[in-house]
């Protein structure tokens, strides 16, 4: 076989930089002068030294060459709300009451479509330049909304685990749903949506949190997520102590928090659990049993007061995890920012820029059991992958691409943020390439 082809005849690409991948929480591979090779289907083909692969690939091949730029896994962000990026940054309210005082309001709005269509496109165009190439992501509760946002996300390449919120008691009079409605909207948006362009787009039912749903929207939720194959569920858990306690009192029957979304069927592979601070072992346990994601979201933990992740049992206990923006309770689509917190809100626990960069990656897309296809730069998985140049940001003064790696890394995770993000491709098609114009469109 020629080296510039695939096996099936397509173009390849092939992308010099300092590769960086994650292989687990304490170990990455460290390739300074390597090379990415990427199929026309999107599909990686090679990685490794260029030394290596320069006889095969370098003739007709067409070659990006990054310089000294870092070649990283595109992050995933397993927890964050689209409707809300108009509420950034508004605080002053634990969580029961930043939701009515502002996500609420601003979440009733998507039932105007162009609102909708607007932030949509906004969300997906900010976390392309944020370098986050699958987010699992939070609708409201409406169901032309949410299939708007589908239609952007599909049209400009980029890939979501999403789904339409459902609420039936608990919440403003133009944020219930009826329960039937509610359920049979979900199930449409998931036979549409689930499974787009091989995979690129999925389906999560989203029922908001218990507080907000009766027993019988879980029960039923339970029953059309696990007859729809492949499809996710994704909620919150146990975020904040006065959440537990009203939780506590609306479900007397149920062991715990967890219990009661245990008791209604919606524990087991492919659940996303955001938050999940206020548990205990036996929480922990079925969570490991039963294959949960769990998504940590220091940002928002420490906006929100909501307490303290228990990260050192939750990895003694087994339990997988990635973290999570939480946007607009955290108040940044940045993963850098958000490994940063990660680190910061640990009184005790010192997490290593290793672990963070692990978190953000491979570790978010085995905890969604992605990781056959997505989280590293190997071989057979889908090129979703950044560029990043950690001198392009005013507080890195010095040259820090001199440094050790780990150095890299750990300046990455504590100074950096969407400015170090030079280009972000999904399936090897760019959804973000840094130039002075778009620079300029998004600060004016
Ligand atoms: N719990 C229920 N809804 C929400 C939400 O929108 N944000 C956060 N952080 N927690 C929630
Ligand atoms: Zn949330």
């Amino acid at each position: 076989m020629s080296g510039s082809s695939t096996k099936n005849g397509g173009a390849l690409s092939v992308y010099l930089g300092h590769i960086v991948d994650p292989v687990d929480d304490d170990h990455y591979r460290d390739i300074p002068l390597g090379a990415l090779v990427v199929s026309e289907k999107g599909q990686i083909e090679a990685v490794g030294k260029w030394a290596d692969l320069c006889a095969q690939y370098s003739n007709t091949a067409q070659i990006v060459d990054c310089g000294r730029k870092l070649i990283m896994p595109g992050m995933i962000d397993m927890h964050i709300h689209l409707p809300q990026v108009t509420q950034i940054g508004k605080s002053g309210d634990t969580l029961l009451a930043w939701l009515e005082k502002y996500i609420f309001p601003a979440e009733a709005r998507f039932s105007e479509l162009s609102h909708a269509e607007k932030i949509a496109t906004w969300f997906f165009d900010e976390l392309a330049c944020n370098g986050t190439t699958l987010a699992v992501v939070f609708s409201t509760i409406h169901k032309e909304a949410t299939d708007a946002a589908f239609s952007i996300a599909a049209e400009k390449g980029m890939r979501a685990i999403m789904g339409k919120v459902m609420m039936d008691r608990n919440a403003p009079a133009s944020l219930l749903e009826d329960r039937k409605k509610s359920l049979s909207e979900s199930e449409q948006l998931a036979g549409k949506w689930h499974g787009f362009d091989r995979g690129r787009l999925l389906y999560a039912f989203t029922p908001r949190f218990a507080i907000t749903a009766t027993d019988e929207l879980l029960h039923e939720c339970g029953k059309i997520w696990q007859s729809s194959p492949g499809t996710y569920m994704h909620t919150h858990l146990s975020e904040s102590l006065e959440e537990v306690k009203k939780v506590a009192s609306l479900f007397p029957n149920s062991r715990s928090y967890l219990d009661v979304y245990d008791q209604s069927g919606l524990v087991a592979e492919r659940s996303v659990f955001a938050h999940s601070i206020h548990l205990d072992d036996q929480d922990l346990q079925v969570m490991h049993k039963k294959k949960c994601a769990l998504a940590h979201c220091p940002s928002s933990n420490f906006f929100l007061k909501s307490g303290v992740f228990p990260i050192d049992k939750v990895k003694a206990l087994g339990v997988e995890f990635g973290l999570g923006s939480d946007v607009a309770a955290g108040p940044q689509m940045s993963l850098f920012g958000v490994m940063k917190d990660a680190n910061f809100i640990q009184p005790q626990t010192w997490i290593s820029p290793r672990e963070l960069f692990y978190r953000a990656t491979k570790g978010g897309a085995k905890a969604l059991q992605l990781d056959d296809k997505l989280g590293s730069l190997e071989a057979g998985k889908e090129a979703d992958f950044i560029i990043v140049d950690p001198t392009s940001k005013n507080a890195c003064p010095m040259d820090i691409l001199k440094h050790d790696t780990d150095d890299i890394l750990s300046a990455l995770v504590f100074l950096g943020d969407d400015r170090m993000i030079d280009a972000t491709y999904i399936r090897g098609r760019p959804v973000f390439k840094r130039t002075k114009e778009k620079e300029a469109a998004r600060s004016s």
